[in-house]
């Protein structure tokens, strides 16, 4: 006899290496808590729709929570031979409880179970991660708090463009992150249905209650069609997709940190804790973090490359490739949940030089536009007065000065129009305040805007 759940059918032993080759259970035994939460449920309606005993159903109950506690307790050791984590559980419960264990799978497939199963665990996981963003943003939000006053250089093409205020650029990431737990609260309505009930692919003969299982595993739907429902695994790519774009950001948040901490920049210093060594040159300190969060975004696109890919052209309905889905949603969970716990405590952690963002705002260009405008306001065809500023900014850099050096008799080289009022235009204060629309980063804006941002955040 072949020692397998479905061994009836077949004369040899499976071969070691295709066992090995086959088998999910090293990696989806990460879904065993999903799994025996699911068979409770099933095991619930066989018993209620009379599809098996009443002591039956309480047995396998039963079974199962001993099952459970023993792999709380790493009491139970999973085997290859037994292929993946449905029939290592299946052969456990077995084993506690005899051969009306063999019940529990009336009217199911591994089919239907599995893909209920990544419902069950995605559904929890999108709820921790869209927590964790949560977090992130408030954490941004109080160093924004702590920057309302801090002015320092704002970048287009990395090249000075216009001062802003720092927490105008910390506020930046919290819409990012903002829209990002959006979207993740926008999959799972997606992600909660049911697909159990759908059998292999067709549904099942047993007069099972679909509903009844939704509402006990706090389903708000159940899968429409038998075969979408084994076939579908949209919500993992949607999943993955949501994951890129968070890395995305994070990827992006990484590069400014990982500037901003060096000894050109020194805008920001990350904590120590956050920080390492080098293993020869004694004076380093490492932004190891956001470097290897930067580097992480990687796998976590070529996971969703790679879920699309082995979803491409595959038939209807459940097909062996579809096991692949699993490693990549892990991974990108473990990497997601791992840098999101980070960033929270480095940006909380981190500390704003704003002594040096002042000096790198006293000696730069960034106010060029708002003399330009100075001289439109003057009368000034604005084409005209960029031309002007052009000149005016050359002799600068010629003469070594920035434009608040410029005596007024220098600027009046380059128009009449200039008076004394054109040194407060200058001032990094007047230019920034200077940008007094709604999202923008004059300081009445920049508060109005975190307070907007955490009120949001209070009301999810
Ligand atoms: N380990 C499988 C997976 O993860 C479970 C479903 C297998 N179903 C089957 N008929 N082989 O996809």
């Amino acid at each position: 006899v072949v020692s397998k759940l479905w061994g009836g059918r077949f004369t040899k032993q499976t071969d070691r290496l295709v066992e090995e080759y086959t088998a999910s259970i090293t990696f989806d035994k990460e879904l065993a808590e999903e799994d025996i939460e699911g068979s409770l449920a099933h095991a619930a309606m066989l018993g209620k729709q009379g599809i098996i005993s009443a002591e039956d159903a309480e047995a396998i109950r039963e079974g199962l929570l001993k099952v459970r506690s023993k792999i709380r307790k790493g009491e139970i050791e999973f085997s290859i031979a037994d292929e993946d984590i449905h029939m290592n559980i299946e052969k456990h419960l077995i084993e506690e409880i005899g051969p009306v264990g063999g019940k529990l799978h009336t009217g199911r497939s591994r089919n239907d179970q599995v893909a209920t199963d990544m419902h069950l665990y995605l559904r929890r996981r999108v709820v921790e991660i869209v927590d964790q963003l949560h977090k992130l943003q408030s954490a941004l939000i109080e160093q924004a708090k702590a920057n309302t006053d801090t002015i320092v250089p704002g970048y287009t093409h990395l090249q000075r463009a216009q001062p802003i205020l720092f927490a105008h650029h910390l506020m930046a990431y919290v819409s990012m992150f903002g829209r990002d737990a959006d979207r993740l609260m926008d999959s799972y309505k997606r992600i909660n249905v049911l697909p159990l009930g759908a059998g292999a692919l067709a549904g099942t003969t047993f007069p099972i209650d679909r509903h009844f299982v939704a509402e006990q595993l706090g389903f708000d739907r159940v899968y429409e069609n038998s075969l979408d429902a084994v076939s579908d695994r949209d919500f993992i790519v949607e999943f993955l997709a949501h994951a890129s774009l968070i890395m995305m950001h994070l990827s992006r948040l990484s590069e400014e940190l990982i500037l901003w901490s060096s000894t050109e920049f020194r805008f920001v210093e990350l904590d120590d804790a956050f920080c390492t060594g080098s293993s020869i040159m004694p004076q380093k300190k490492n932004p190891d973090v956001p470097e290897l969060v930067r580097g992480k975004t990687g796998r976590v696109y070529g996971h969703l490359v790679g879920l699309l890919t082995v979803l491409k052209s595959l038939p209807l309905a459940y097909n062996k490739d579809m096991q692949e889905d699993k490693e990549g949603m892990f991974d990108t969970v473990r990497t997601l949940q791992g840098a999101l716990q980070l960033f929270e405590r480095m940006i909380a952690t981190m500390t704003v030089n704003k002594d040096r963002m002042r000096e790198a705002v006293n000696q730069d260009f960034s106010n060029a536009t708002d003399i330009a405008d100075f001289l439109v306001g003057k009368g000034m065809p604005f084409r005209q007065a960029h031309e002007v500023i052009g000149k005016t900014v050359l002799y600068c850099i010629r003469n070594g000065k920035f434009l608040l050096d410029l005596t007024l008799d220098e600027f009046k080289q380059f128009s009449q129009l200039f008076d004394e009022s054109i040194y407060d235009v200058l001032k990094p204060e007047t230019v920034v305040n200077a940008r007094d629309v709604y999202g923008g980063t004059a300081k009445p804006q920049v508060l109005a805007a975190i307070e907007r941002a955490e009120r949001e955040l209070e009301r999810t």
